[in-house]
């Protein structure tokens, strides 16, 4: 089967109707996916193991097993409505990969690992790189025990259910475990297709914040409490969201970002006014002062529209990290690969955040990007064509070769 077929058997594993692929953590689509992707690792003679939150981790062995391995891999969950190539290009790339290195016979010195990381996308548990967060250190088993869906069901519920019952505490990868980490995705941007080149080598990832607000009011009839009367949840929320663009905006920077992706109001029936509010708020930037600075607005205007309004606002930071810088050894490697090959490259920073954001705080971590159809990502039109997927898999594949005999 071809890397593109494989692509297109991942895609039917969905809870919602192709072209759109919904994909959550721990869902029944996510275990047909894991089982077919355990699958091909295993015809392709790789040794596998899981850990206790579902990464998967599956090792081609080098000549001298007891070196640090090379590392490369993405995730494969995919956020409700979204495409069939976020993730799962660096996934099912790295994968080909290591079946381009096993053609050609080559035997490197060091193991090359592929790992497929569990929760990358914040849908289950509102956090992102849940599971790269843990194998880094940055997100500890007891802090995870507190992860809560939406319904408030734990981390612990879902991981057992979907058979996954390891101690949390051993999921932490042991210092130096890898030499060297090169993830492949999508740029998720228009810049390469616009430039007309076919790769994207990441020097650095923005950092990313993401909060959750509850606004409290009071509720009541809607045509009987007259408009001096009210305490809307929903129109303070609204005040809010509306600052957080206008804090993104007024830092005259396009690197700042601000996003309100969630929004519940309680109890959401047309004729009554909302007591509650759950708002989600995303805010990133490569400066992480900048995004502090928009984080820090936020705040400001929650206490101003509460005061005015009535209402009380709480706030939970889910998370806010800072930005990585990506280790200038790989990306000499990716850059070297790239021009054996002929293809042409441009250096560039990912403002979405990856796994690597992570695995660069436990090793040396650079990204390749291919260019995705009018920059368009996590949308059921979301598209890369075979061809650059093909050259960033042999990219790829040379990139590790480099490193693994290094
Ligand atoms: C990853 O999916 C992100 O939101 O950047
Ligand atoms: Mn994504
Ligand atoms: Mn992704």
């Amino acid at each position: 089967m071809s890397l593109q077929s494989e692509l297109e058997t991942l895609a039917t594993f969905s809870d919602a109707p192709a072209p759109a692929v919904t994909r959550v953590v721990y869902s029944e689509p996510d275990r047909r996916a894991r089982d077919y992707l355990k699958s091909l690792c295993r015809n392709a003679g790789l040794s596998m193991r899981e850990d206790a939150v579902g990464n998967i981790f599956a090792r081609r062995h080098g000549s001298d097993p007891t070196l640090p391995a090379v590392g490369t891999g993405s995730h494969i969950d995919a956020i409700p409505n979204a495409g069939a190539y976020d993730g799962t290009v660096g996934v099912l790339g790295g994968l080909e990969a290591i079946r381009i290195l096993q053609r050609v016979g080559m035997c490197p010195r060091r193991s090359i690992e592929l790992v497929i990381f569990c929760a990358e996308e914040p849908t289950r548990f509102g956090i992102g790189c849940f599971g790269s967060r843990l194998l880094a250190g940055a997100l500890d088993a007891s802090a995870s025990m507190q992860l809560r869906d939406k319904d408030g069901r734990t981390l612990d519920d879902w991981r057992t259910a979907a058979g996954f019952h390891g101690d949390m505490a051993q999921v932490r990868l042991p210092a130096g475990y890898y030499s060297g980490f090169v993830e492949l995705h999508i740029e998720q941007g228009p810049l390469l297709e616009q430039a007309g080149i076919p790769l994207g080598i990441v020097t650095a990832i923005a950092a990313p914040a993401s909060l959750r607000l509850w606004i409290e009011g009071e509720g009541g009839h809607a045509g009987a409490v007259l408009m001096p009367q009210r305490r809307d949840a929903f129109c303070a929320a609204a005040e809010i969201v509306l600052a957080e663009e206008t804090a993104a905006k007024a830092t005259g920077a396009c690197d700042t970002v601000a996003t309100a992706g969630v929004c519940d109001v309680f109890p959401g029936a047309i004729n009554s006014i909302p007591s509650r509010v759950r708002l989600e708020l995303d805010v990133r930037d490569i400066d992480e002062a900048r995004r502090d600075s928009v984080l820090a607005a936020i705040d400001r205007a929650c206490a101003e529209v509460a005061a005015r309004r009535g209402v009380t606002v709480r706030k939970e930071t889910i998370n806010s990290d800072p930005p990585a810088q990506c280790d200038s050894l790989v990306v000499d490697a990716l850059c070297l690969a790239a021009d054996r090959r002929g293809l042409g490259f441009q250096k560039m920073v990912s403002r979405a955040y990856h796994d690597s954001l992570f695995m660069s705080r436990i090793a040396p971590t650079a990204m390749l990007f291919i260019p995705c159809r009018g920059g368009v990502s996590h949308r059921p039109d979301e598209y890369a064509a075979p061809e650059d997927i093909a050259s960033g898999a042999q990219v790829l594949a040379d990139a590790i070769a480099l490193l693994a005999d290094h």
